[in-house]
């Protein structure tokens, strides 16, 4: 793997870190030059806490909590906000998501394990993944979870097994494949028709599954779910996903008798990642959904159903950056500038796996403009280990702390020990105050399971 050929004709944008719009999180600000996230310097965080370093400003996350619950709430009363729990995931996340009133999107038996360790209500958990162990299931169907996703015939038979073998009846979705090919990066695209997750609709394979679940003892058809994507911009991909499951509970209703209760539509809006990306919002992502379902469910005459969407990105991506310590500085004639910072692929792998961008800034030179194109190499043995492309950064002098904006999602949950790198410590912000929210990995964290 190694790193795409430098653009060489690309320009500095000369733009400083409060020109980066969308991207910051909100209580970003530049004073004397450094930058402040809930009233935090980010600079004498990095010296105090060390680096890698990622960073959370609460303020941000709860009101991004608050605009999905309210932006539903207000259009659709009967309503709830899944937080999938993939996107970032430590304790007080989860803290905050029941705060906040809303349910836990969980894809396996580890994430469970996080959301029963500080007392997540167990009814407000929905259980994903297309390929759940048996004894994932056994330990969600013990632990009471309000929903599980079932996403196969297969997984029908074994919830229904475990249920049965402790006398409990499960409620279950059935995820659908709905066939919307949203506009988005193949990789993380799953509403298509070839995709691992879920239900087909092929050869009618849905409809007879779901007749299938509801002659299954021990477990009750409570909804539908399905999710096309992620980090998607075209808004109208949500509404024909909507336009394709409430037509088929329809037909479940006409050809069955069985009104489905529940519709789950996903997760995916799409976030900024760059300064000129323009997202669409919240509100309107809930008006655009909402109205899809209301105006679908009259055309076929079905009532309203409880209405959910299971957003990760959009509620943690800005929230959250990662601050770097430059290291090493490498200037190849006609190829590129190297700034290496001391992390990288194990604290960020999107770059390296999606040619994901992020926006850098320095920030002990935040009120400077940004004007060489450097890439950030991060230290890890493989050439396309790299945080972020030619991009614009201030000049970089050793020493320099750089921010990298917009990590608050599939950063941390997917971040690796590659090389030995203890993984870094997460620290949320907020009203001048800096408070660990999970330790940095040490050494002996790293080994500690050998034998
Ligand atoms: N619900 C289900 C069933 C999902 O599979 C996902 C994400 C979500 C909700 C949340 O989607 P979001 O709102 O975050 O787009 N690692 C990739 C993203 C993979 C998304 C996986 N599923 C990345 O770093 O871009």
């Amino acid at each position: 793997m190694s790193l795409p050929a430098s653009d060489l004709t690309k320009q500095p944008d000369n733009r400083t870190t409060m020109d980066l719009g969308a991207v910051l999180p909100k209580t970003a600000e530049v004073r004397d030059d450094h930058l402040f996230i809930g009233g935090v310097d980010m600079v004498e965080l990095a010296r105090e806490q060390g680096t890698a370093l990622y960073v959370f400003d609460e303020a941000d996350l709860t009101s991004r909590m608050e605009a999905y619950r309210d932006s539903f709430r207000k259009r659709f009363e009967n309503s709830d906000i899944i937080y999938a729990s993939k996107a970032f995931l430590n304790k007080e996340v989860v803290r905050l998501a029941q705060a906040q009133g809303m349910c836990l999107d969980v894809s396996g038996g580890g994430e469970l394990a996080c959301a029963q360790s500080v007392g997540f209500p167990m009814e407000r958990v929905f259980v994903h993944g297309n390929n759940k162990t048996p004894q994932e299931l056994e330990e969600a169907i013990t632990a009471g979870v309000g929903r599980i996703v079932v996403d196969s015939r297969i997984e029908l038979a074994r919830v229904s097994e475990i249920a049965g073998r402790h006398g409990v009846v499960q409620d279950i979705y059935m995820r659908i494949t709905p066939g919307v090919e949203a506009d988005t990066h193949e990789y993380i695209r799953t509403g298509c028709e070839d995709s691992k997750f879920g239900f087909t609709m092929l050869e009618d394979f849905a409809f007879t599954c779901v007749g299938t679940a509801l002659n299954t003892p021990n477990v009750r058809l409570a909804g539908l779910h399905c999710h096309i994507g992620s980090q998607i911009f075209a808004l109208h991909s949500f509404r024909e996903a909507a336009a394709v499951m409430v037509e088929f509970m329809a037909r479940i209703r006409d050809e069955y008798g069985y009104v489905v209760e529940g519709l789950d539509l996903g997760g995916g809006l799409g976030v900024a990642y760059l300064a000129e990306h323009n997202p669409s919002s919240i509100d309107e992502f809930a008006e655009v959904t909402t109205q899809a379902v209301r105006e679908l469910c009259a055309e076929h005459d079905l009532p309203l159903p409880h209405l959910s969407v299971e957003p990760g990105r959009s509620l943690v991506a800005n929230a959250g950056v990662t601050l770097y310590t430059v290291g090493i500085l490498k200037t190849l004639p006609g190829i590129r500038k190297y700034v290496a910072v001391d992390g990288g692929m194990s604290d960020n792998i999107r770059t390296a796996l999606y040619h994901a961008d992020y926006e850098p800034t320095i920030a002990n030179k935040a009120g400077q403009p940004r004007t060489e194109i450097v890439t950030l190499c991060g230290k890890h043995c493989e050439s396309g280990d790299a945080v972020v492309v030619d991009m614009p950064l201030q000049h970089a002098d050793l020493g320099d702390i750089v921010c990298v904006f917009g990590t608050g999602a599939y950063n941390m949950t997917m971040s690796s020990n590659y090389n030995g790198q203890p993984r870094p410590a997460v620290v949320f912000v907020k009203d001048g105050k800096a408070r660990v929210t999970t330790r940095r990995e040490t050494y002996a964290d790293l080994y500690q399971r050998d034998l």
